[in-house]
């Protein structure tokens, strides 16, 4: 029987992603690690820890491990290594692969929501504003938050990592590059602002998209509604609704009041599900049915 490593089961994503573990139907064996565990022979492992601890366990793991997934940002742009949403590009992870890197729970969200326009659609352009909930910053974020005096507390902070030279943060230059990587447009252009809100848990994108040819809405839901674990809604989905569910939700869907080639439309998903342990769930799933 395969064996299956969560490194990092007392965070936040460690934590979703045990619980997560339970749907997977094929038979595996499940192995847990914390901080200072010795790591065994393992078939697959999902890393859930921060960048530091993944930039040292990967290369320590290199030979221990057939297959390493990991939820960091540290390989996800690099060259060789996939990023993968199995609803989006599963064809990415072949046989030669060793290093599988999960994506940026708000990318997800809004890669979730191109992908299945892109086959009808040239996209020009795309501008996303982010509500990001606080459980993204995982359990240091989530203690603060609930301390009197939180900075997070009733407010909404423009800054998620860290400023770069260019003026960007570290998440929003995430939001460009990782966003041309899965979806293969590497020249897509792509225009974001992320902010952090006083929402416990479930991200949300007000996204802005232009394509070369005039949108039709009905053909825009149906293929939403049509690619697994998204929907589009006519009522309003916020994130309190969106909290636990599997399921990507987009609402408020309109045309531009003067250009036709450009929609308008909300995302709302849980970031520590699509964003992070049920991708990786479904990364496991998809190596255990493929390799
Ligand atoms: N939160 C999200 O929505 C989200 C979404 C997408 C991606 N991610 C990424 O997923 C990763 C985990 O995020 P998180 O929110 O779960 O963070 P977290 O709540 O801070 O959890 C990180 C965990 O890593 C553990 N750890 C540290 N060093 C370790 C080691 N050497 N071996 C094993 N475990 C070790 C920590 O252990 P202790 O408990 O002992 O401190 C902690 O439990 C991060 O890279 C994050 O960027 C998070």
């Amino acid at each position: 029987m395969k064996t299956v490593g969560i490194i990092g089961i007392n965070g936040k994503v460690g934590q979703t992603l045990l619980a997560q573990m339970q749907r997977v139907k094929k038979p595996f064996q499940l192995k847990t690690f914390g901080r200072n565990d010795e790591i065994p022979p393992l078939d697959i492992a999902v890393l859930c820890t921060d960048n530091p601890v993944s930039a040292q366990l990967v290369p320590q793991l290199k030979t221990r491990v057939k297959f390493l997934i990991d939820m960091s940002s540290e390989f996800r742009m690099a060259e060789g290594v996939p990023l993968v949403i199995p609803e989006i590009n599963p064809h990415a992870i072949t046989s030669q692969t060793h290093l599988i890197a999960s994506p940026n729970c708000t990318t997800t969200g809004l890669v979730m929501s191109l992908a299945p326009l892109k086959a009808f659609y040239n996209f020009k352009e795309v501008f996303f504003c982010s509500y990001q909930a606080i459980s993204g910053g995982g359990k240091i974020l989530l203690d603060d938050f609930h301390k009197p005096g939180s900075l997070y507390a009733n407010n909404c902070v423009p800054l998620i990592g860290s400023i770069q030279k260019n003026g960007h943060t570290s998440e929003e230059l995430k939001g460009l590059y990782e966003t041309r990587k899965i979806m293969e447009l590497p020249s897509l252009k792509v225009y974001c602002h992320t902010v952090r809100v006083a929402v416990e848990n479930a991200h949300s994108l007000g996204v802005t998209l232009k394509a070369d040819k005039p949108f039709d809405l009905q053909q825009v839901k149906n293929l939403w509604n049509h690619f697994p674990n998204l929907s589009y809604s006519e009522k309003v989905i916020t994130p309190k609704e969106a909290s636990g569910q599997e399921t990507t939700f987009i609402c408020r869907l309109r045309l531009d009041v003067e250009d036709p080639h450009i929609i308008h439309y909300f995302v709302t998903f849980d970031n520590l599900l699509k964003g992070a342990a049920m991708n990786g769930r479904q990364i496991v799933e998809l190596l255990l049915e493929k390799f």
